[in-house]
């Protein structure tokens, strides 16, 4: 059977058996589809569950079609636009294409080996594929700024403070790509501000409360912090959640506190030893994001910097590997794309945190979705701390 100029929209279930004649296209139900079809419009058309092995289609429309558990195995494609076409779960084996527009193109799940593009096959173009991939992944993620923040928790009075940043200003003065940030202790701020004013060094607290003002004996709420000149603050901290009792129920309290006082948020997520151990990974960090984030507008999320810290990584010396931390920060992201949407997960810095030191930190922040880190001991150490920030800039 030959098709000449045709316009087809709906192909499911196919049985027709290479019948010659007529065919009304709008739907065919279980086809066995033909052998040459030329010059055919099927942009935007859906083929669901239909063998068209070994068919050839030449200087037909194929733009934005989808093909869904079809079988392509051996068919011959020529001078047509597939462009922005979807192939799921589709069988491609030998197939070919020549002189087609693939641009856009999807394939998810789909049988490929033997499969040519212009006489490419299938391994070389997976190759070119990924190599692409990765860099349209990294195009989004230079989008972003990298932040590398020290966290340095209950540690330095203020003459170490002072010495601290002191020596770590003209190591890093010439850093222009890397936002850098130094989250000290209350009683560090004022010292910390006045030691980097005029500098490329940001300063945090490592919390705030969620109430303007009151009876909350110990506590410093988020304007306290702004007034000052602090830009960052340090919310839900692990080690917060676990010595202190906050719950995601006050952490998304103090991050829309200091949301409106004009901080921006570092707010933590990350999952216990034995809920990784349990396999739930993903559920106890999604669960982080929908309630640290509640009723958070858009335009508010994309001011926050999210820092996944795996609580067993804390302090303990045991780094999550590269892989652990990308796919991680990947899911959080897709969380993010999921409440949101695509814009507000891409505009959105996170980190990873957890042990990370001037060996490990190249390797975690080259990673696609990982836009630098939050830092506890490396921090301490001006040398350790600047390696960690100039891994950044290349990352
Ligand atoms: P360490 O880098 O000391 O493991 O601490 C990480 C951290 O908790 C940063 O907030």
């Amino acid at each position: 059977m030959t098709l000449n100029n045709e316009k087809i929209e709906l192909i499911t279930d196919c049985t027709i058996d290479r019948k010659d004649g007529n065919i009304e296209f709008a739907e065919m139900k279980n086809s066995r589809f033909c052998a040459v079809v030329s010059e055919c419009d099927f942009s935007g058309s859906e083929f669901h569950r239909t063998n068209l092995s070994g068919d050839y289609f030449e200087s037909s429309d194929m733009s934005g079609a989808y093909f869904e558990e079809v079988n392509l195995s051996g068919a011959g494609f020529e001078r047509s636009n597939i462009s922005g076409a979807a192939f799921t779960d589709v069988n491609l084996r030998g197939a070919a294409f020549e002189g087609c527009d693939l641009s856009g193109v999807e394939i998810t799940d789909c049988k490929l080996d033997g499969m040519t593009v212009n006489g490419y096959d299938s391994s070389e173009l997976i190759e070119f594929y990924k190599n692409n991939h990765k860099d349209n992944g990294n195009m989004k993620k230079n989008a972003r700024k990298a932040i590398i923040a020290g966290n340095w928790k209950m540690n330095k009075t203020r003459p170490e403070a002072k010495a601290l940043l002191e020596e770590l200003k003209p190591l890093v003065a010439d850093v222009k790509s890397v936002e850098i940030v130094a989250c000290v202790p209350f009683t560090n701020l004022e010292t910390a501000l006045s030691v980097t004013a005029g500098t490329n060094i940001k300063i945090g607290a490592e919390n705030c409360h969620f109430e303007k003002s009151g009876a909350f004996t110990g506590e410093i709420s988020a304007d306290m912090l702004a007034e000052m000149g602090v830009e960052y603050v340090v919310l839900g901290h692990s080690e917060r959640r676990q010595y202190f009792n906050e719950t995601d129920e006050t952490v998304n309290k103090r991050t829309k506190a200091a949301l409106a006082a004009g901080l921006k948020p570092i707010v933590c997520v990350g999952e216990l030893l034995w809920e990784r151990e349990c396999n739930i990974t993903e559920e106890v960090i999604a669960r982080q994001i929908k309630l640290d984030f509640f009723a958070i507008s858009a335009d508010d999320v994309k001011k926050c910097v999210i820092a996944y810290e795996p609580v067993w990584a804390i302090g303990t010396g045991k780094t999550a590997t590269a892989e652990q931390a990308e796919e991680v920060c990947a899911f959080i992201r897709a969380q993010l794309a999921k409440l949101y949407s695509e814009d507000v997960a891409e505009a959105v810095t996170i980190q990873y945190g957890g042990s990370m030191n001037a060996k490990n930190a190249e390797e975690l922040v080259s990673k696609t979705n990982v836009d630098g880190g939050l830092i506890g001991g490396a921090s301490l150490k001006a040398e350790d701390f600047t390696v960690i920030i100039k891994a950044a800039e290349n990352g």
